[in-house]
């Protein structure tokens, strides 16, 4: 039955219907098409929604639309996701928000392709990260910064394990001494004066990112208003937005040890919206000093006794000024020594 519904679509001539070419005469144009009519046509096409056209959600336009008074149609998700859909439903998230509050389904791209903050501007539409930082202070010391270097769904998912992913920011305004922020493609070919941005750090172009490629990165004075910045992602993003037990087990992540912050990722803004990932020689994000400087995880650093001072110090539960002096007295041998 399928089959030759299909076959008949194929040959039928096509009278009065749009293809999916004739969208973006009009939808494409920022000037004529505001707010959420405009779709970015760059932006789509590198997706795996782009290969299939807009025609695949919106079917049977007419000719005549948009004067035809009729409200075109649009596919539901589940549709083609039914895996995600159910598993999603399912879930204790599934009654509080739809797919496309957090996916806009013009640039809806895999795991991969986005980084931790943007996965967290989806949280931030509903949930105010103001307000998240005093909800999570009642247990979680140190709340802002753990939800400045950590992708909600890093807690808030049932992925088992998690990788670390580096992020290129910023100074904000190019102020010596402005707040860093993710870095855009644009700023980041601007500063480096490279078009393929990757070659500020590939400088081999391989593909792969060494500890000397990191190195050479962040001795670099041509950079120095820019530096890495270490998150820790899921291995995979799960839709069962499930707390797993071990996120409130501060060692699940501050005592897994060097073993477990192996595997590692450089991430960079491509041209189109999405990120393009780089394998990171391992064990190179722990390296305090060359690797990725600003990226302390306490508890993972290759001196056993600073391990047990940070796990001590966090199994004490610390009163938190008096704690993070602690902690940067602590581990300032550290970061001299390398
Ligand atoms: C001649 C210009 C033009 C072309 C070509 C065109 N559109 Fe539109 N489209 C519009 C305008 C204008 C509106 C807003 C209509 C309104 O708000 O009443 C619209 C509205 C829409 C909407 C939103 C309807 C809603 O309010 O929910 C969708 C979806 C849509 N178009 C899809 C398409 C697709 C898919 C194609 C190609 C097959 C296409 N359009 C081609 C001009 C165009
Ligand atoms: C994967 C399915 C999918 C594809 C492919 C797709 N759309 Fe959509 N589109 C949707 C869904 C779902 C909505 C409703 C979004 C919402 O309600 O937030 C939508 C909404 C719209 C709207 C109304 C604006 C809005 O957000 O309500 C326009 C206009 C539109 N689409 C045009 C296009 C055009 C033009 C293309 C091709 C360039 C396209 N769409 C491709 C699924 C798709
Ligand atoms: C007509 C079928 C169809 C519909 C409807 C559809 N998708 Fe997709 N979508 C695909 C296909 C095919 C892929 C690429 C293969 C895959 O990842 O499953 C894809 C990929 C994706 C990806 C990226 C996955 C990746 O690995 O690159 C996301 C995110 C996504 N879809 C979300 C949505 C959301 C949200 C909606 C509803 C607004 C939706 N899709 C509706 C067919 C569809
Ligand atoms: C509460 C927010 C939220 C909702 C609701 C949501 N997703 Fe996602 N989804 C994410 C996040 C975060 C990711 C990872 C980042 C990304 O790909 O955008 C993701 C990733 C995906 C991917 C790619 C998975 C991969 O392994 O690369 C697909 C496909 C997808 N979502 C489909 C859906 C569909 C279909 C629905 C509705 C049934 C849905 N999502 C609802 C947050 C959400
Ligand atoms: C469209 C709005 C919306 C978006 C987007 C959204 N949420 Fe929610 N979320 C809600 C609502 C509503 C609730 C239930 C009331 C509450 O606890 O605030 C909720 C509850 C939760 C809860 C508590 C669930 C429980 O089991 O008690 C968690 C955890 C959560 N959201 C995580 C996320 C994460 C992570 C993201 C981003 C990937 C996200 N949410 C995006 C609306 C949203
Ligand atoms: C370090 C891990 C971690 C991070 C990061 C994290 N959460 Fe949570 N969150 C938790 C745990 C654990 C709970 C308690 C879950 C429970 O009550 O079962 C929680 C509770 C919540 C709740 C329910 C709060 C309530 O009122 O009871 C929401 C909503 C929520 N988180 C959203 C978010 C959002 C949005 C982000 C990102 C901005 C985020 N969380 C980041 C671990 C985390
Ligand atoms: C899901 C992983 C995760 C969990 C669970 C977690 N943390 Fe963290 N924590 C981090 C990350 C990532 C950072 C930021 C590291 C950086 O970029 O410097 C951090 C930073 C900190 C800092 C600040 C260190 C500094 O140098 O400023 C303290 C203190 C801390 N965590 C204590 C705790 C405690 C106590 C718990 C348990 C209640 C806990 N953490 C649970 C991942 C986690």
């Amino acid at each position: 039955m399928l089959g030759l519904a299909a076959l008949t679509l194929a040959t039928a001539p096509a009278f009065g219907a749009m293809e999916s070419e004739d969208c973006a005469g009009c939808h494409s144009d920022r000037d004529s098409m505001d707010g959420k009519l405009f779709i970015d046509q760059e932006r789509f096409a590198g997706t795996e929604h782009g290969g299939m056209g807009c025609t695949s959600c919106h079917g049977d336009i007419s000719d005549q639309h948009p004067d035809d008074g009729l409200v075109p149609g649009k596919a539901s998700c589940g549709d083609c996701h039914d895996q995600v859909a159910a598993e999603y439903a399912r879930s204790n998230h599934g009654s509080s928000a739809a797919c496309n509050d957090c996916h806009n389904p013009h640039e809806a791209r895999g795991a991969s392709q986005v980084s931790g903050y943007d996965m967290n501007k989806q949280c931030a539409n509903c949930h105010e990260t103001e307000d998240m930082t005093e909800v999570h202070a009642k247990w979680l010391p140190q709340a802002g910064v753990h939800i400045q270097n950590l992708p909600c769904v890093t807690c808030h998912s049932a992925s088992e394990n998690y990788v670390i992913t580096l992020y290129v920011n910023r100074r904000a305004g190019g102020d010596a001494y402005g707040e860093f922020a993710p870095a855009s493609h644009e700023e980041l070919q601007q500063l480096s004066g490279e078009q393929d941005v990757a070659k500020m750090i590939d400088t081999n172009g391989n593909s792969f990112i060494t500890l000397d490629e990191l190195k050479a990165f962040n001795r670099d004075p041509r950079y120095k208003t820019m530096r890495l910045a270490g998150m820790m992602t899921p291995e995979v993003v799960t839709h069962d937005f499930t707390t797993l037990d071990n996120r409130w087990d501060c060692t699940f992540c501050h005592a897994s040890g060097p073993a477990a912050m192996q595997t590692s990722y450089l991430s960079l803004p491509q041209q189109d919206g999405s990120q393009d990932r780089y394998g990171v020689e391992k064990g190179a994000v722990l390296h305090a000093l060359y690797g990725t400087p600003d990226f302390y995880m306490m508890g993972a650093t290759r001196s056993k006794a600073l391990n047990i001072a940070g796990i001590m110090i966090i199994a004490g539960g610390m009163v938190m000024p008096i704690g993070h002096g602690t902690l940067r007295f602590l581990t300032r041998k550290n970061r001299r020594d390398h």
